[in-house]
């Protein structure tokens, strides 16, 4: 009898304690590096103002000499542009702004020669109120897209987040995030049984959603497409407490994905990589969503969201341990069975440049630190030339929210000295957004020109995550000075036998510290170094770190 417990327990253990019952995410995704395209501020080919997918395949060799393996690109799909492309009004076909379905074949092609690879966004939890799907869904007829969204049976029911208005049907529609991003059903994880209209994931109309989102997800991938950034990834089933649902649903597609598309991946925009690993994702990130950890670092007094203090200022008066705390947890619980990423920044907040973080010394502090913590890296465009992120920019195809402006990090690529940043040869009042005014504004060919550029130094940081494990995204991290308040901040990363101390002060003034350190008389071999430096005396190590600078040492 207790042996056939045992048995039980035994065969039920692959499920629960040892971790996710996936198969594993494919092993590309651990040596990555990933870099974040906003198409329409990229590059543009055809004189219009708004970049395009011809651009970004022109570029292809650049981001391969920066060291880029993988691109997450924002959505190029038909779209009616209040959500600068996150309101969908085509999911099959690519926007005219950007070019032609052959056109995205073509990058997913011309990328794979590189042996580089091309991620897509999927809008998987709405689309915009001008899709056909939705305005076949207003009719009082009943149709097959009658269900497609989530509709009261009542103009006079209308719950939170409902927007009513003149509609065929007698109801309400239910908002995804803008008002003009109707929810698409994919039913309730438990529908009030007093409000009919909610549908259990079970019901017809939920499950066809599900079946024409693998249709999406399918149509794309066969065309050569490597994986997808799930938007809002979380959101899906409505009223699902714990994410019993949505943690199906998203099962079920990790699981349909990687039977057909093996070398794939589901990157979530959950803001909790723990929680989106093991709902189905092989990537989530850490962000300004959720937990602040983020926000503690990077947002100052400028910028889409706005903080008095931050770890990474020139003042000095910021805490590194909110992110510390969180990140590391979130390391522990993610383990084996997924990747969490860091970004330098992404289309949502500002970037490391912004307010008074904003010249060459403090932006390498930023990169030395990002660049050699585990996980994922990725620079989101122009964050690796260190473009700024521009103040008070009208509001662009929804970049405005209540909370914050999103316009200052979505302007356009910065290429050259020329007037328009080589970005495009329209006139700027045609330019997506207008291009940095300043008159040091960063370029990639003067930083290409001068190895001594914060290009280069950003490309230096990804050949060394690839030249030592220790560096890379899974080798481990202890955090040996990660003071309330104070600075630098010092810890060690180790893997295959190697050993590696990096120091980072983002502080303006010079500081020291002590900690206890394993290891008398190491020799510290500088990898890559500015005004910092390190000794080990008995059992302790001592730091000194100028005013705003790194290191990156090698333990011998
Ligand atoms: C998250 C996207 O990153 C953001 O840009 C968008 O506005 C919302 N989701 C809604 O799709």
């Amino acid at each position: 009898m207790r042996l056939k417990h045992t048995v039980v327990l035994f065969l039920l253990l692959p499920l629960s304690v040892w971790g996710s019952s996936f198969k594993p995410a494919p092993a590309w995704l651990k040596t990555a590096a990933f870099y974040q395209i906003y198409p329409q501020s990229f590059k543009d080919t055809d004189g219009d103002g708004i970049g395009d997918i011809n651009g970004i395949i022109s570029k292809l060799d650049y981001l391969k000499w920066l060291g880029i393996d993988a691109i997450w690109m924002n959505p190029c799909f038909e779209s009616s542009y209040q959500d600068a492309g996150y309101d969908v009004t085509d999911f099959y076909h690519v926007a005219k702004r950007y070019g032609t379905n052959d056109d995205l074949k073509r990058l997913f092609r011309e990328a794979h020669k590189r042996n580089m690879r091309v991620c897509l966004d999927l809008v998987a939890g709405h689309t915009s109120i001008d899709h056909p799907w939705f305005k076949a869904s207003q009719s009082a007829t009943r149709n097959e897209l009658s269900d497609r969204y989530i509709w009261t049976n009542d103009s006079t029911v209308k719950p939170e987040r409902h927007i009513s208005g003149k509609f065929g049907r007698n109801g309400t529609y239910r908002k995804n995030f803008f008002d003009c991003q109707p929810a698409l059903n994919y039913g309730f994880g438990v529908p009030d049984p007093a409000q009919p209209w909610q549908l259990p994931v079970t019901a017809e109309g939920p499950q066809r959603t599900r079946k024409e989102l693998i249709n999406i997800i399918d149509f794309w991938m066969i065309m050569g497409c490597d994986g997808f950034r799930v938007d809002m990834a979380p959101s899906l089933i409505k009223n699902d407490p714990d994410r019993v649902e949505t943690d199906k649903l998203w099962a079920e597609i990790r699981n349909h994905f990687q039977a057909k598309f093996p070398e794939g991946i589901l990157i979530a925009e959950w803001g909790n990589p723990a929680r989106a690993i093991k709902a189905g994702f092989m990537m989530d990130f850490i962000i300004h969503l959720g937990n602040n950890g983020y926000s503690s670092l990077f947002f100052n007094k400028v910028g889409t969201y706005r903080h008095d203090t931050c770890y990474f200022s020139f003042e000095g008066n910021g805490t590194p341990t909110k992110f510390v705390d969180y990140y590391l947890e979130q390391l522990k619980n993610v383990g084996d069975s997924g990747y969490l990423c860091v970004p330098t920044a992404n289309h949502d907040f500002q970037r490391p440049n912004c307010g008074t973080r904003n010249d060459d010394a403090q932006l390498r502090t930023v990169s030395a630190f990002l660049m050699t913590i585990p996980g994922v890296p990725l620079f989101y465009y122009g964050d690796e030339i260190g473009m700024k992120f521009i103040d008070a920019l009208p509001n662009k195809e929804g970049s405005l929210l209540s909370k914050g402006n999103r316009a200052g990090s979505r302007t356009p690529m910065q290429w050259d000295a020329s007037e328009g940043a080589g970005f495009s040869t329209a006139g700027q009042d045609k330019f997506y957004l207008p291009i940095d005014d300043s008159a040091y504004r960063p370029n990639v060919e003067a930083q290409m020109a001068n190895p001594s550029s914060l290009l280069h130094f950003n490309r230096k940081l990804l050949q060394l995550r690839k030249q030592y494990a220790a560096l890379g995204t899974r080798g481990d991290i202890r955090f040996l000075y990660a003071e309330a308040n104070k600075y630098p901040l010092v810890y060690e990363r180790t893997a295959n036998g190697q050993r590696f101390i990096i120091v980072i002060n983002p502080y303006g003034k010079a500081v020291q510290a002590e900690c206890s350190f394993s290891g008398t008389d190491k020799e510290f071999k500088p990898v890559l170094v500015d005004r910092t430096s390190l000794k080990s005396v008995k059992d302790k190590l001592q730091i000194n770190a100028d005013g705003v600078s790194y290191g990156i040492f090698m333990v011998n």
